[in-house]
Order: C-alpha cells, then structure tokens, then sequence
C-alpha cells in the first residue's frame, strides 16, 4: 500500500533521513523503532507531507505522493497522528473531532458513531473541553480525530508516550481493533516490547539508516534487538 524507496530528508546541512525503503502492505499493522533521534518522526511527517524530501519517492496505492500538500495526502487517505497528540486544548471533545473530518464533502455522523463506538469514553466526555481530559484520553481523542478522515493507512507517533502500563495495553487493545477494522497502520514507538508484539513486520532505524527488517516476533528473540532496545 505505502512503499518508501531510498527516502532522503535533511534539515538544513543535517541529514536526518539517509536514504530508507520500507514498505507497509495493506492491512498489516508495520512498525519502526529506534532510539531518540533515529529520524522516525521525520519519516512520518515526510510521508505526510510536513516536511519535503531531498530525495526519494514515496508510493501510496501506485500513485506518487512525496511533495504533495499535507490535505492532499489527507485526502488520498493517509492521516498522522502526531507525536504529543496535539489536541486543542479549548475545544471541546466533539469539537476536535469534527477538525478531524474537515476534509470530508460528505457529513460525517457514521463515522462519528464508529469513534464514539470505539472509544465509550470520547462519548461520555463530548462536551468536556480537551485540555482537560487525562493523558490517556487526549491519547484517544488522537486516534479519534485522526480516524475522522476516514483513512486507509494511519500513522501514529508514539502513541504510548507517557502513558501508565495498564493505559498503554489499552491504547495498543484499539490499534489492534481499529487495525482489524479494516485500517492500515504505521506505527513508531520506543515501547519495543509493545510494538513487536502487535506489528507483523518491524523495521529499527538507527541515526537515519535502517539496520534490521524482520517480523515483530523475530526481532523480540534478536540479540541486537533485545540489547538495544527491549532492556
Ligand atoms: N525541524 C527540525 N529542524 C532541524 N532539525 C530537526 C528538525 N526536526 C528534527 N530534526 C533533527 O532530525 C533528527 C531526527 O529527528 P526525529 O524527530 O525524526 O527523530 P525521532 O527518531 O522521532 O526521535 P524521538 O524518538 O526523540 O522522537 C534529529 O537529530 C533532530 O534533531
Ligand atoms: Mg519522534
């Protein structure tokens, strides 16, 4: 569905991404990991079209997408679910997610339904404004929001960031149902263990190059992988 061919971003005079492929077939749920600084959330934000390549091609559905305007890319199907969520903290819960159907021609009250469906508490919690919500909650309304663009292929950044254990199975519970659901993920996390467990293909990146391709199980039993990142 996706697939990355020797992607290049640099920032200035720094290269961040040194020319990566990957690809993530429909219907998998892929992962990326790696150490702060790896250049992963640059990879999502290329692919979303924050930021431009310096090189590369970017493939959605056959169709080059690298240097298309971010509501574009939102509108082929592709959404992000940026690192720190990102909620606006004035508006109410209902409110972020409407932001997250914006693109959309038609109304959007089925898929509404399906959010408030996945996520009981969103329901609940309609009128509350989103700054208030606990940490786990503005998690959801993420994956809420970003879920109101009707996507084929979700990226999320860290959706585990800062979250308590318990919390954390919860949120990775979703990903699994919103994957089973039908959409295509991409997910990074430096919660390994999780990842590995739920990705059916993972990928590690290491200062802008990535080392290690495998299936997520594999590389729970791989001793660089164990070393590195699994503690
Ligand atoms: N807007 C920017 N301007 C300049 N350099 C940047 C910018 N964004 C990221 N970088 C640099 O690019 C490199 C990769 O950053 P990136 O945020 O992609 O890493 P990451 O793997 O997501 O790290 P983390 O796990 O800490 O989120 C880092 O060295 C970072 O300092
Ligand atoms: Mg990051």
């Amino acid at each position: 569905m996706l697939q990355i061919e020797g992607l290049r971003v640099n920032y200035g005079g720094i290269e961040a991404v040194k020319g990566i492929s990957l690809e993530v077939p429909e219907g998998e749920i892929v992962t990326l990991i790696g150490a702060n600084g790896a250049g992963k959330s640059t990879i999502l934000r290329t692919v979303a079209g924050l930021v431009k390549p310096a090189g590369g091609s970017i493939r959605f559905q056959g169709e080059e997408i690298a240097g298309l305007t971010p509501d574009r890319i939102v509108s082929r199907g592709i959404t992000l679910v940026p690192e720190g969520r990102r909620v606006f903290p004035d508006l109410t819960v209902l409110e972020n997610l409407k932001i997250g159907a914006y693109l959309r021609k038609d109304k959007p009250y089925k898929d509404l339904e399906w959010v408030y469906e996945l996520f009981p508490r969103l329901d609940e919690r309609s009128w509350q404004t989103a700054g208030t919500l606990s940490g786990g909650e503005q998690q959801m309304l993420a994956l809420g929001r970003a879920l109101m663009s009707r996507p084929k292929l979700m990226m999320m950044d860290e959706p585990s960031l800062g979250l308590a254990p318990i919390i954390v199975k919860g949120i990775f519970d979703i990903i699994r149902e919103i994957n089973r659901q039908g959409v295509t993920i991409l997910l990074i996390e430096q919660n390994a263990n999780m990842a590995l467990h739920t990705a059916s293909t993972a990928y590690v990146l290491e200062t802008g190059r990535l080392t290690i391709k495998g299936a997520g199980k594999d590389l729970l039993n791989d001793e660089a992988v164990r070393k590195a990142y699994l503690g």
